[in-house]
């Protein structure tokens, strides 16, 4: 008897109410499009900005065309998302931020069982915010920017100290302890930020104080970071069959003063080099690192682990772990793994397993 193969119901979930719906739109363009259709019946699913629902229609010319900032088209309003969810085989999450990939849709996941890719509620929640991922790596020995911790709530500011003990400041008092403890320059970011969304560079107080105002929009909690001075660097983590295996590492060059977010999605100047120019031993380093942070938060299928090597000294200082990377074809993550002769649909292919 012939055996029939039976194809996966899955369900590609993309847009979403963070500051980076575009840039999921722009990674789920490229799954669909490159998706092994003999495999897989393809449910994509679009979440507006205000959190509806939607089916989507898969329009080829669409897909080709897509750019930053373009609406969605070809949707119809999806009733009872949960019901259509529980008929899924497998849900691939494509959501970057905030509702997508900090353990929030996950929970749901969970909740309604069914099988889902990436990081499960406790890796997302923690990669997704910058102060806890600091303290798990902080415990795991990795070595990461000096900061300072603060939460910004009614109007005041509490210091939270290494001991996590709260204690509330003046803006003029919080800015005298980060400047007596970090130089200029500094980076200011959301705890919760993506795609530098929130993130400044600043050089003196009056930068700070400004820089401040823009954080506290997105986040309460909110880090200082000491400007580390290196090259950017990147390696791609994937979990299959039990097994973690690291990509060669990647550089970003960019155009701009630092990698902020219309330097990744607007300015064409913007350079990745795969793989990096860098020793041998420094390179096995980092993998050995990524995977360490990995580990380190509970990763499960995929991560992208960022770091800097400072020029000076050539350490290698960790930044943070993603656990939905971009995925558009001209993507760090994807392309990494190119580089060691994994193409993209075999890659998809392994996450969904
Ligand atoms: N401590 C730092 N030193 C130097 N550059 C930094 C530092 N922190 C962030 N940056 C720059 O800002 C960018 C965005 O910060 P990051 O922490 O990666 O936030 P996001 O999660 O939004 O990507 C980084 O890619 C890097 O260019
Ligand atoms: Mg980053």
């Amino acid at each position: 008897m012939k055996r029939r193969f039976i194809m996966k119901k899955l369900a590609v979930i993309f847009g979403g109410k963070s500051t980076e719906h575009d840039v999921s739109v722009i990674s789920a363009m490229s799954i669909l499009k490159n998706l092994n259709k003999r495999k897989y019946e393809i449910y994509p699913i679009y979440i507006n900005k205000s959190g509806e629902w939607f089916k989507y229609t898969i329009d080829e010319k669409e897909i080709e065309n897509i750019k930053i900032g373009n609406e969605i088209s070809n949707t119809e309003k999806l009733e009872n998302p949960i019901e259509y969810l529980k008929k899924m085989d497998k849900i691939f999450p494509v959501l970057h931020g905030l509702y997508g990939e900090d353990g929030t849709i996950q929970g749901l996941f969970e909740l309604i069982k069914v099988p889902y890719v990436g990081c499960k509620v406790l890796a997302s929640s923690v990669a997704m915010d910058k102060a806890y991922t600091k303290i798990i790596f902080e415990r795991a020995g990795l070595e990461q920017a000096k900061y300072i911790y603060f939460k910004y709530q009614n109007g005041k500011y509490n210091y939270i100290d290494a001991k996590l003990n709260e204690t509330q400041k003046t803006q003029e008092e919080l800015i005298k302890i980060i400047e007596e403890n970090i130089k200029y320059p500094m980076f200011v970011k959301p705890s919760n930020s993506g795609s530098s969304v929130g993130v400044s560079k600043v050089k003196n107080e009056n930068e700070l104080k400004q820089a401040l105002e823009i954080a506290q929009k997105y986040d309460e909690k909110i880090l200082v970071e000491q400007g580390i001075n290196g090259r950017e660097v990147e390696c791609a983590v994937l979990e299959h069959n039990g097994k973690i295996q690291t990509s060669c590492i990647g550089e970003v060059k960019s155009a701009e003063d630092f990698y902020s977010f219309s330097s990744k999605y607007k300015n064409e100047n913007s350079k990745t080099q795969i793989p990096a120019t860098i020793d041998k031993a420094i390179s096995e380093e980092i993998q050995q690192q990524a995977k360490k942070a990995f580990k380190a938060i509970d990763g499960r299928n995929l991560a992208r682990v960022d770091f800097f090597i400072e020029d000076k000294t050539n350490k290698i200082i960790i930044n943070e772990i993603n656990t939905m990377p971009g995925f558009t074809s001209i993507s760090m993550y994807p392309k990494l793994f190119e580089q060691v002769g994994i193409s993209y649909t075999e890659l998809l292919d392994r996450l969904i397993d």
